[in-house]
């Protein structure tokens, strides 16, 4: 007798099964990946205790990044400043008129709106009781990760690298990952992230790290990496770290 379902259907299920199997795979693959804190950090902006302006205080005052982030420099983690910091400029009181110099009009008579700003007034606030001002952290790697400013700033790695040009930014977002696949794409290849701070190549005259303009300028040169970076990174005492036991404890 003929069978009632030719033999070829007998693969039916393994067919639903496999397609199964397949989505169950992308469903699940897919959530890992958009669904991991990581993903969503990029862009993370948390409101801050008093609105502070890096687009004013840094690109518009034009202040260097190590007035305020003074350590960056020199050891593994960079400082946030003490309220003290702030209140080199912000305390600066006109003996005439007993209001801050910020706050005076263009010809020094009349008290101008900075006067009355109330993030300035929360900020004189935190002063007046001693206590610092508490700013919520942005960028922040996982505890099972060592990672270290100062190595990469002296050896020529901007700020730009990593924070972008947070100079012009009204208010602080993690801009980058700060996953493994971003540290190591540039240790494979750290012509792509190095500026000549010493001023070795050529006779050019040695870049500001903290320049973030300039740096932008000539790391999105498409040549850059070929040209310049390269030769930097040849000079390192030792190239950047891909073995786990370097970035992991
Ligand atoms: C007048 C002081 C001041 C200057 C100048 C300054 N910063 Fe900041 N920076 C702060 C303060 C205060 C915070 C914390 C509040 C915030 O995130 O807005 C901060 C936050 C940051 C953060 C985020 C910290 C975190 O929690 O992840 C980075 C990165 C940073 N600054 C980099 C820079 C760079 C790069 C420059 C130079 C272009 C610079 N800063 C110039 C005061 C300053
Ligand atoms: C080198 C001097 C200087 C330092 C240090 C400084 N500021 Fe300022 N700040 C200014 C000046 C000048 C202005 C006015 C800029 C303007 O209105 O264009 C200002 C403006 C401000 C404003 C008002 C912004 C607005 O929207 O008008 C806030 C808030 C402020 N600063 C917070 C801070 C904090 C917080 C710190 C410390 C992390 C700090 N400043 C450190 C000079 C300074
Ligand atoms: C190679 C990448 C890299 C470079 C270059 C870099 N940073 Fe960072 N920065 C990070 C990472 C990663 C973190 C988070 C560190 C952590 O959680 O231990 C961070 C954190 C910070 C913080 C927050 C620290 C805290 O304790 O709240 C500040 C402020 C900061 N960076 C400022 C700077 C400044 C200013 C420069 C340039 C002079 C700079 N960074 C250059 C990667 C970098
Ligand atoms: C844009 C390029 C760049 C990025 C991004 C970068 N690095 Fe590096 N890193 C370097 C360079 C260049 C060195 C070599 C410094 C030296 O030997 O002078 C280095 C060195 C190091 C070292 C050894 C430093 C020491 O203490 O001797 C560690 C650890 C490290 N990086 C961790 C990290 C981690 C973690 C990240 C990601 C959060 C990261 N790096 C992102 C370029 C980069
Ligand atoms: C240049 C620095 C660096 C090196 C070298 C490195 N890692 Fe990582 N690793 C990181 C960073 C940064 C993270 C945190 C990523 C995050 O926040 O999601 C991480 C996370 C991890 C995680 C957690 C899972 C994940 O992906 O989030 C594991 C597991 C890991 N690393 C294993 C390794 C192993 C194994 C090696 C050696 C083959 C290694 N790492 C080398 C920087 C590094």
């Amino acid at each position: 007798m003929k069978p009632l379902f030719p033999k070829w259907t007998n693969l039916i299920p393994h067919a639903f099964l496999a397609g199964f199997l397949g989505l169950a795979f992308l469903l699940i693959s897919g959530t890992w990946y958009y669904a991991t804190p990581k993903f969503w950090e990029v862009g993370y902006m948390p409101e801050q205790p008093v609105d502070y302006s890096h687009q004013i205080h840094a690109s518009k005052l034009g202040m260097d990044c190590m007035y305020c982030h003074n350590y960056v420099g020199e050891s593994r983690t960079a400082n946030v400043p003490s309220t003290s910091t702030c209140m080199n400029c912000h305390t600066v009181v006109d003996d005439k008129t007993g209001y801050l110099n910020l706050a005076l009009s263009q010809d020094g008579s009349s008290p101008s709106p900075h006067w009355s700003n109330p993030e300035l007034a929360k900020l004189r606030e935190y002063w007046a009781k001693g206590e610092a001002v508490p700013w919520k952290r942005v960028n922040k790697l996982p505890d099972y990760v060592q990672f270290n400013h100062a190595a990469h700033i002296n050896s020529g790695v901007s700020c730009y690298s990593c924070h972008a040009r947070i100079d012009t930014m009204p208010h602080v977002y993690q801009a980058e990952s700060l996953s493994m696949a971003f540290c190591l794409d540039c240790h494979r290849d750290p012509g792509q992230g190095m500026v000549d701070v010493h001023g070795v190549i050529d006779g050019d005259s040695p870049v500001r790290i903290t320049d973030l303009a300039r740096v932008q300028k000539l790391l999105t040169q498409p040549d850059y990496a070929t040209t310049i970076g390269d030769r930097l990174a040849q000079r390192l005492r030792s190239a950047p770290p891909q073995h786990c036991a370097a970035c992991h404890y």
